[in-house]
Formats: C-alpha cells, sequence, structure tokens
C-alpha cells in the first residue's frame, strides 16, 4: 500500500459512499416538502460496482469507508454490501451514518456483517418537534429505540449528530448536553450549512458552547474513534461526550481526509464543490482495475484546497441528499 494524498499533501484515507438518494424521511433542512427529482434506478451503482471501487480505493490506501445516502437502510440488501466491503484487504473500519427508523430492524444483521458502528441524525428529542422537523408521525421513538439496539449489539460508538437550529431546536442544546452526564452518549453539535433557502436560523458554534456554560467548563478529551473533524469534549464526571463541528464558522478542510461516491458512480472531490469524476461509465465499459486506480489517483490530485461558503459558493450541482454529508 503506498498511501495517498492529495496535491495539498493531505493524506487522503476515508470514502463515504452514498449508496442511495432515497430517504423515509423528509427533514427540513435537507428535502423539499415534494421531495427531490430522484436518480432513475438504472444509474444507481450496483454493489458489485461499489465492491469494484472500494478494491482499487483500498488498494490506493483508503482503510475506512462510510455509508451514507439519502437514508442508506431504505436500500435494499444494506448488509450484505457491508459484508463485501468487509472482506476487501486494507479496509479496517466501516461505519454507517443514518436517520435511525430502521436501525432497530437492521442493527444485529449489519454488526454481523461487519459494520463497526453507526451514527445516527437527532436534532431534537420532543416527539411533536421530531415529526415536524423530519415531517414525519410518530417517528422519535422508533428512533430512540432503534439507538438503543445499536448500542445493545455493539455498534459502538453510537454517535448522535444535531443540527442546531435557531428557533426550531436551539432550546435543546443544553437537554442534549445534559443526557452525557449520565448516559453514554455522543452528541455531536452541527453547525447549519446553507443549503436550501433560509439560513436564518444558522448558530455558530461559539454560541452554542456559551449556551453550555451553566453546565460547568468543558474539558477537551481526544476522543480517538472517528475519521471526522469534530472536536470532543466532556462536562465535568461526564459519562458520555460533546462534539462540535464547524463547517461554517472554523473550516476544517485544511485536515479533510475523506472522498466521496454518489449513488450514481461519480467520485466527488468536495461535499461543498462541484467538481466530480465520473466512474460509472468506465465501471460499465470494463474498466481494469490498475485503469480504476489510476482513475481515483487522478481524481485525487485534483481535489480543491477547500470550501468557499465564505465567499457565498455554494455547490450547484446536487442537492444534499445525494451527498449524504
Ligand atoms: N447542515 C449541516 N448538516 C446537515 N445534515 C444534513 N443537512 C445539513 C445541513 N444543511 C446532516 C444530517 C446528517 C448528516 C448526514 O448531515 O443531520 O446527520
Ligand atoms: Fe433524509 Fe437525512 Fe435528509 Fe433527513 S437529513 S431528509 S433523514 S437524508
Amino acid at each position: 500500500m503506498t498511501g495517498l494524498s492529495d496535491s495539498f499533501q493531505r493524506p487522503i484515507n476515508y470514502l463515504r459512499v452514498s449508496v442511495t438518494d432515497r430517504c423515509n424521511m423528509r427533514c427540513v433542512y435537507c428535502m423539499p416538502a415534494d421531495g427531490i427529482c430522484l436518480i432513475p434506478h438504472q444509474e444507481i451503482l450496483s454493489y458489485e460496482e461499489i465492491q469494484h471501487v472500494a478494491e482499487a480505493a483500498a488498494e490506493l490506501g483508503i482503510s475506512k469507508v462510510r455509508l451514507t445516502g439519502g437514508e442508506p437502510l431504505v436500500r435494499l440488501g444494506l448488509p450484505k454490501l457491508v459484508q463485501m466491503l468487509s472482506r476487501i484487504e486494507g479496509i479496517d473500519d466501516i461505519a454507517l451514518t443514518t436517520n435511525g427508523m430502521l436501525l432497530g430492524r437492521y442493527a444485529a444483521e449489519l454488526k454481523m456483517a461487519g459494520l463497526r458502528r453507526v451514527n445516527v441524525s437527532l436534532d431534537t428529542l420532543k416527539p411533536e418537534r421530531f415529526d415536524a422537523i423530519t415531517r414525519s408521525s410518530d417517528k422519535l421513538s422508533v428512533v430512540l429505540e432503534g439507538i438503543e439496539t445499536a448500542r445493545k449489539v455493539g455498534l459502538t460508538p453510537v454517535k448522535l449528530n444535531t443540527v442546531v437550529m435557531a428557533g426550531i431546536n436551539d432550546d435543546e442544546i443544553v437537554d442534549f448536553a445534559r443526557q452525557t452526564i449520565d448516559e453514554d452518549w455522543h452528541v455531536r453539535f452541527i453547525e447549519q450549512m446553507p443549503f436550501g433557502a433560509d439560513t436564518s436560523s444558522f448558530i455558530p458554534a461559539s454560541e452554542i458552547r456559551r449556551r453550555l456554560e451553566p453546565l460547568g467548563e468543558l474539558e477537551p478529551c481526544h476522543y480517538a474513534i472517528g475519521n471526522g473533524p469534530a472536536k470532543y469534549f466532556r462536562l465535568p464526571n461526564a459519562k458520555g461526550t460533546i462534539g462540535f463541528i464547524t463547517p461554517v464558522s472554523e473550516h476544517f478542510c485544511f485536515q479533510c481526509n475523506r472522498l466521496r461516491l454518489t449513488s450514481d458512480g461519480k467520485l466527488r472531490l468536495c461535499l461543498l464543490a462541484d467538481d466530480e469524476i465520473d466512474l460509472k461509465q468506465p465501471l460499465r465499459q470494463g474498466i481494469s482495475q490498475a485503469e480504476l486506480k489510476e482513475l481515483i489517483a487522478k481524481a485525487v490530485a485534483s481535489k480543491p484546497e477547500r470550501h468557499h461558503l465564505a465567499e457565498n459558493h455554494l455547490p450547484h450541482n446536487r442537492p444534499m441528499t445525494q451527498v449524504g454529508g
């Protein structure tokens, strides 16, 4: 294995694979109420095609894979894909980001297939508010049960992703943080990125931290498990941790270690930039493993240095649902 790095000398060892653009929720910050234009089924990579890409990527130095969506668990037979990926030499960490709705049903099977851990999106602890944010009905208890099942079967640590939005769930920041005291909760507060029209609900992480001051001093903790940019802290004597992800107020592009594969087979070089390289057509034309590796390495070499949200540059070619965070 050679180790893969981009033209800014950043080591690239992490591949996020969006397995579908479909979702069984309609979160307000992610999807318009009437849904989005869906990618036709025949354009979606098969599990064998994803495996092919992952094998080539692993030979280049990718060692960590995360499955995302849409909602990855709405794709049929996802444990099968986990099993295929877990057999690839060099891949030592497979994780999943999910909205949790189907987690109770699949957690045990996923664990057996080789999944290590899950991140679950959870923006509120209030049932009615949960239904309003996700445009669903009576689903908070289903998701909380899913989280518990994941913990029981050992898909740990279970991390919770909380997008903080002013006037929507910012009054729950302290409630979420309090949960980490007695429970082994790993809550990550995420700054809302400006997708969609309304960005008036943005709250910077500095403000979120300020609101946590009454709970006591946050001690930095080096939380070893993970590949991402979150900075972790612990409240005094707390069992769990509190993380902050600051894509907007303090970008972490200088330490970006990731590539993304979209469900229609494009290698996307940055979450927040339109640059993509098509792998689907070459795959379907029978590209060899060596050529595929060359194509991926070439794509990595053109990875942009950073996003340009501060200059108001947003990606235009895909909604968030197709990139998977
Ligand atoms: N800003 C920040 N995070 C977002 N997510 C979805 N949309 C946004 C946004 N606009 C998060 C979800 C999920 C992850 C995949 O991305 O909460 O946890
Ligand atoms: Fe679905 Fe996730 Fe988007 Fe919510 S944020 S609609 S759960 S893809």
